[in-house]
């Protein structure tokens, strides 16, 4: 692990503005996580756990403050900048999965490269990940209703890797998993942090949480100091 911080927060806040009223999702938040780290995120429901790692992930923009991720001001870019950051920097593993319904295993891992390079993909990379993930065989043409909750979220580990990203964020990547499955997959988490990743995991389970270096915990939107 290096001492280099790969993700900065300084005094973000994230407010959600509803007819009911203003939702403080997060508080005057500041962190740094290093390259090469392996972090934690806990706390209640509701704490503010996911809206901490949509803003890491560019998916969203704080209300206020200031994030870098590698070194870069995320406030400072234009569209097209943040756009190619989140593709070539960050992979993201959600609860959910979230993969493509109507495209098989295989497509489902090439779909990023087809976007980026605006071709199907010829240098193989796809089967390496899905072989990387314990997947072969007829199985990559599947579609994702057609393999078992582990298998999807091995799919969507391989899709995550397939730009070669510095960061992975993980938002309870094993939450719809039984015990041995989640296993399975925090053994290739680990695998990929020893490789140098860094990788911020949300998650509520305490066993899952030993996996990280580091547990940061979440309380209202305020990180415990
Ligand atoms: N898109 C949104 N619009 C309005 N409010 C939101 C939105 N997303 C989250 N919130 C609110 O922000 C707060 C933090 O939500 P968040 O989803 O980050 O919690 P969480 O810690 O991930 O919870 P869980 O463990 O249940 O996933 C909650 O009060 C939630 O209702
Ligand atoms: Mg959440």
């Amino acid at each position: 692990m290096s001492s280099v911080p790969v993700i900065s927060l300084r005094d973000v806040t994230k407010v959600y503005s509803l007819p009911a009223g203003d939702v403080v999702a997060l508080d005057h938040v500041s962190l740094d996580i290093m390259e090469g780290e392996f972090v934690a995120i806990m706390g209640p429901s509701g704490s503010g756990k996911t809206t901490l790692l949509n803003q890491i992930g560019s998916l969203d923009v704080p209300t206020s403050g200031d994030l870098f991720i590698a070194g870069k001001n995320i406030g400072e870019m234009n569209d097209d900048e943040l756009t190619d950051m989140r593709r070539d920097t960050i992979g993201y593993i959600f609860q959910k999965f979230n993969l493509i319904p109507l495209l098989t295993v295989y497509e489902n891992v090439e779909y990023p490269l087809i976007l980026k390079y605006g071709k199907r993909d010829t240098t193989g990379r796809p089967i390496e990940l899905l072989k990387m993930v314990g997947l072969e065989g007829p199985m990559l043409e599947h579609k994702p209703t057609e393999i078992s909750g582990g298998q999807q979220q091995r799919v969507a580990i391989a899709r995550a890797l397939v730009n070669d990203p510095k960061i992975l964020l993980c938002d309870e990547p094993t939450g719809n998993l039984d015990t041995k499955t989640s296993k399975q997959i925090m053994d290739i988490l680990t695998d990929l942090n020893r490789q140098g990743r860094t990788i911020v995991m949300v998650t509520h389970d305490p066993e899952t949480a030993t996996y990280a270096h580091r547990t940061i915990v979440i309380r209202d939107g305020r990180v415990d100091p």
